[in-house]
Formats: C-alpha cells, sequence, structure tokens
C-alpha cells in the first residue's frame, strides 16, 4: 500500500483491562456449538441451497451432532419460511435438537417469524439489531444511542408479548448486538442489559447474548479483552449463556474464537469449513478438531471429514481449498523429503510401541497434530512424490501401497531415480506410476540378459553345493542355455554366468519377502551387486516364485551394472 493510502487507516482502540485472566487460562471444555450454516452460511452463498440442499444439509448438521441449528430466516424469504414448516410438518427436528430462527428487530418480521415457528416443541429466537458508532451513523442516518437501544428493547417485548400465543413452544431468546466488535463495550453492555430487563432471564432459563464480531477489526487480543470484559460486567452472569460469532476478516476467525472461550464464552456460532458472508464465519471443523487434539471431547463427530466435505461441497457449490486445516486433501500429505522420512519413521515407532503399550499411547508423530484416521483420511495419503521429495518417500509408497520392504540401502537408489523422473515431468508422481517406473528401472530388467527359464536339480554337487541351475537366456536376442553349480539357486546361477564369463561382479546382498497385497503368491527379491571399479547397484525381481524372483533380481542387477 502506498504512504497515501495508507493515511485513510487508523489503529483500532484497544480495551482497557489491566487485570485481564484470560491469557493465563486453557481451553478444557467444549462449548455449546451452533451451527449457522443454514442461515450466515447459505446468505452468502452465490446460489443459495434449495429446499431440498438445505433438509440434506440439516442431516449432516444433526449428523455431526449439532444440538443447536440456526435454519434460516423465515421472514425474509418463501424458501426460508418453506424449509422450516417441512422440518416441523415431516417432524425433522430431533428431540435433543433446537432449531434457531433469526429475525430483525423489526414488528412484522418478528409477527411473521411467529407463523413459521408454529407447532414447535422448542425454538431460539434470535433477533439483533446494529449497534456500532459506524452503522448507526451511516446506516441508520445518525441514529442516536437511545433510538438504537430502543429498537432492541421493542423487538425482545414483542417476542415477549408474542411467546404466550405459542403456548406448545418453548421460546429461548437470543439477542446479537450486531456489530458489537466495533461497538462501544460500554454501550454493547447498556443494550444488551436493557433487552435483558424485558426478558428477565433466570439460572434455570437463560438468554442467550450473542457478541459477533461481525466484522473482524482487529487482533484475536482485543477481541478476547472485548469478551472478558463484557463477561465481568454484564449483572446476572449465571443467567446468561455469552455466544461467540466471529467472522473471518484478518484471517483469524479461529484464533479470535478460542481466546473468545478462554475469556469465559459459553457458546460459539459457525459454520463447516468456515462458510459466510464474505472470508467467511467461524470454521467449527478447525476449532472442535484442534480441541480434539488437546484430548478435549467436544460432542462433534469429524470421523468421517470427507463426507462431510462432499456434501457441504456439493449442496453449497462451494469448495474445500486444499490447504483448509483438516479438511483439505493436502494437509496430511508430505512433499519434502526430510519430512517424509520422519513421518514415516514416526508412524513405523508409533505401530511398534503400541504393540507394547496399548491404544492409549499418546499421539507422537512429526509433522502430524493428529492422527489422520480419526478424520476418516488413509496414512496412503500422507506421502506423495514429487522432485523434492526424499528417499523415504517413495519406499514409503512402494511399501504401504504394493507392497515391498526395499532395503534400506536401497532407497536412496530408488528415490533418486524416481524423483528425477518427477522432476523431469514438472507434476506429482501418482502412486501406481511410481510402482511403473520401480518396474521400468529396477524390477525384472530384461536387456540386455533375459531370463527366459530355469530348473533347478537338487543333490549332491561335490565342492560346490547342492544345486545345479541350468537356465534358457537371451543374451542381446541371441538364445542360450547356461548350466552352474552351487548351495542355493542364486549362488548357481551365479557360477553359471561365471562359466560364460559374465561375472564381472560380486555379489554383495541378497533378500527376499512374499510381496503383501500382491496378485496371488507373488514374492519379491533384492540382489546388490558390486562391480569391479567399486560400483554398487540394486536390482529388484518379482515372480509367483521366490526362487524366479531372486534369479530376476539378480539379471536386473547386472543388466543395471551395464
Ligand atoms: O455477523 C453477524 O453479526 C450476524 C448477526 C446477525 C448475528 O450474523
Ligand atoms: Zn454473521
Amino acid at each position: 500500500m502506498n504512504t497515501d493510502s495508507i493515511r485513510k487507516y487508523r489503529p483500532f482502540p484497544a480495551v482497557s483491562l489491566p487485570d485481564r485472566q484470560w491469557p493465563d487460562r486453557i481451553i478444557t471444555q467444549a462449548p455449546i456449538w451452533c451451527s449457522v450454516d443454514l442461515r450466515d452460511g447459505n446468505q452468502a452463498l452465490p446460489v443459495p441451497m434449495t429446499v431440498e440442499e438445505k433438509l440434506e444439509m440439516f442431516d449432516l448438521l444433526v449428523g455431526i451432532g449439532f444440538k443447536q441449528i440456526e435454519v434460516g430466516f423465515p421472514s425474509a424469504a418463501d424458501t426460508e419460511f418453506n424449509f422450516l414448516r417441512r422440518l416441523v410438518e415431516e417432524n425433522r427436528i430431533p428431540e435433543d435438537v433446537t432449531v434457531q430462527v433469526l429475525v430483525q428487530t423489526r414488528k412484522h418480521l418478528i409477527e411473521r417469524t411467529f407463523e413459521a415457528i408454529q407447532g414447535m416443541r422448542r425454538v431460539i429466537v434470535h433477533i439483533y439489531n446494529s449497534t456500532s458508532p459506524l452503522q448507526r451513523r451511516v446506516t441508520f442516518s445518525d441514529a442516536t444511542q437511545e433510538e438504537i437501544k430502543q429498537i432492541a428493547v421493542d423487538g425482545a417485548q414483542l417476542v415477549k408479548d408474542l411467546a404466550p400465543t405459542l403456548p406448545e413452544t418453548d421460546i429461548i431468546l437470543e439477542y446479537s448486538p450486531e456489530s458489537f466488535s466495533d461497538t462501544e463495550m460500554d454501550y454493547a453492555l447498556e443494550i444488551c442489559e436493557a433487552v435483558k430487563a424485558v426478558w428477565q432471564p433466570t439460572a434455570e432459563r437463560k438468554m442467550i447474548l450473542n457478541l459477533p464480531a461481525t466484522v473482524e477489526w482487529t487482533t484475536p487480543n482485543v477481541h478476547a479483552d472485548q469478551i472478558e470484559w463484557f463477561c465481568r460486567n454484564i449483572s446476572g452472569r449465571e443467567t446468561v449463556s455469552i455466544s461467540l460469532h466471529t467472522h473471518n476478516d484478518r484471517g483469524t476467525g479461529v484464533a479470535a474464537t478460542e481466546l473468545g472461550l478462554l475469556a469465559g464464552a459459553d457458546r460459539v456460532e459457525g459454520t463447516l469449513f468456515g462458510n459466510g458472508e464474505r472470508t467467511g464465519n467461524l470454521d467449527i471443523v478447525t476449532v472442535a478438531l484442534n480441541m480434539n487434539s488437546h484430548g478435549i471431547p467436544t460432542g462433534l463427530d469429524f470421523t468421517n471429514l470427507p463426507h462431510i466435505r462432499e456434501v457441504y461441497e456439493r449442496t453449497t457449490r462451494m469448495t474445500v481449498p486444499e490447504r483448509q486445516p483438516y479438511a483439505g486433501e493436502l494437509v496430511f500429505t508430505a512433499f519434502s523429503g526430510s519430512h517424509q522420512d520422519a513421518i514415516k519413521k514416526g508412524l513405523d515407532r508409533r505401530q511398534r510401541e503400541m504393540k507394547a503399550e496399548g491404544a492409549d499411547l499418546a499421539w507422537g508423530v512429526p509433522y502430524l497434530t493428529i492422527d489422520p484416521q480419526d478424520t476418516g483420511r488413509s496414512y496412503e495419503a500422507i506421502i506423495r512424490i514429487n522432485s523434492q521429495s526424499g528417499k523415504g518417500g517413495v519406499a514409503y509408497v512402494l511399501d504401504r501401497e504394493h507392497g515391498f520392504d526395499l532395503p534400506k540401502t536401497m532407497h536412496p537408489q530408488v528415490g533418486k531415480q524416481i524423483y528425477d523422473l518427477a522432476d523431469q515431468m514438472g507434476r506429482e508422481l501418482e502412486a501406481d506410476e511410481v510402482r511403473a517406473a520401480f518396474f521400468k528401472y529396477f524390477a525384472n530388467v530384461s536387456e540386455p540378459l533375459h531370463l527366459l527359464d530355469y530348473e533347478l536339480d537338487h543333490h549332491d554337487t561335490g565342492e560346490r553345493g547342492t544345486v545345479r541351475c541350468r537356465g534358457e537366456v537371451l543374451l542381446n536376442g541371441v538364445k542360450k542355455s547356461i548350466v552352474g553349480l552351487g548351495n542355493g539357486p542364486i549362488n548357481a546361477f551365479v557360477h553359471a554366468l561365471e562359466q560364460e564369463g559374465m561375472k564381472d561382479f560380486a555379489l554383495t546382498d541378497y533378500r527376499s519377502h512374499a510381496l503383501r497385497d500382491g496378485s496371488g503368491a507373488d514374492a519379491a527379491a533384492y540382489v546388490q551387486l558390486k562391480s569391479s571399479d567399486g560400483r554398487l547397484v540394486w536390482g529388484a525381481g518379482v515372480d509367483p516364485s521366490i526362487e524366479m524372483a531372486g534369479l530376476k533380481a539378480l539379471v536386473s542387477a547386472w543388466n543395471l551394472l551395464r
């Protein structure tokens, strides 16, 4: 921003609270959650949800475990009105769920809202009017504080007067001084006290005072000061539930909410993935999973986050960014080599330690604040391969996804080859491409030497051991029969190569194992050869027969030495 532009901005005033308590507290329990997906969230959509989509979203929210759900602004539009009526008439609201409706503190809108809530067992009627100096001056044409307070009081009084017309409905009042975040603190308190005086809540029948950061103007610590100041100054604190409703204009809606909870709030309004006006509302998924990651139960179930994301994206037509905390496609993925190695070590170690210590073992895997499995993600997605990945990453993918347990000393050679490939292609490689590259460069390599067939005789062959190996090979396209003796198939084959003048190496390592998740009884083998000029090369073989896999690994390594 240039110096001329910057002059039009001002610092945001701090709250004077020298003995603030919130910085020394920690969060120990979850608040009451209220989803506003179907109101604030829906209101902010370029294409609002249809009634059918809202019904699907409502069921999703109930399934997640929300006990309070704001379902809309029934006096504002027919779709909203009809949606609420369908919920009521089709008996879709579970006994333990309380639906909330929003309405401005205006007579005809409150009256229409009362038509919409007929027949409900219990409902939160949420009234609001805007209170900040900016709103009073601009939107309400220089209305005075008294005039704005009167609007709130009249609204509360009208709800109180209409309540007896629905004797079968338990009505809970919620009041929001909209734009609380930039309202003078003492005035916000005065107006809330005035509404409270009308409603007369008790500790048994609390009312909700929702203190919205309608616009996030400043840092989360100031929000926390505002909330703590309010909690300390409101009369009859035990008769009100203090609710947070943050937006995310500065990108700190989650932090503001967390500090607001430290400051004493009881309740949180927000949306899935932070959908909402402008930069959105509070992302409840993030705040709840942050709590889970500290061992705090929340009553919300995000164990199938991919499904929740799918329904959300389909019904709202919004997308969850790839780096969205917990829910984004890439948030459990490491591309960097050192991170991949550390994650692999962490997961392997955890698996070992859990055998001894059981499922209560404290989570501790580098770079992962939670276990991806707890949100319905799998380990397979964690490590992906591009040119910045490390040797451990390729080995991890080959192991987890394809069942190859590569010898440690083979990792650098395979890793380098496959990262070079990713670099040339200029993109990430899929797990199947990693497997294809492994076969292309390391496994069953058959040029210039190709093993067509072999036969083993097991009997005493004198000082060279107990096995005779007869092999049919192609060398540079020419068929040959070779024979060798040894104390096992590999040795006998090495001897056969020696007989043909083809042994210009020493065999330095050999491993084999059955292929986990392989097709049928496939086996994998790995052979390391050292050339006469000191080069060490690994080759691999895969075959239904473990003997043939070993011979193919040897042939691969022999070819790779050329
Ligand atoms: O952001 C806000 O202030 C609101 C109120 C209506 C609660 O959505
Ligand atoms: Zn809002």
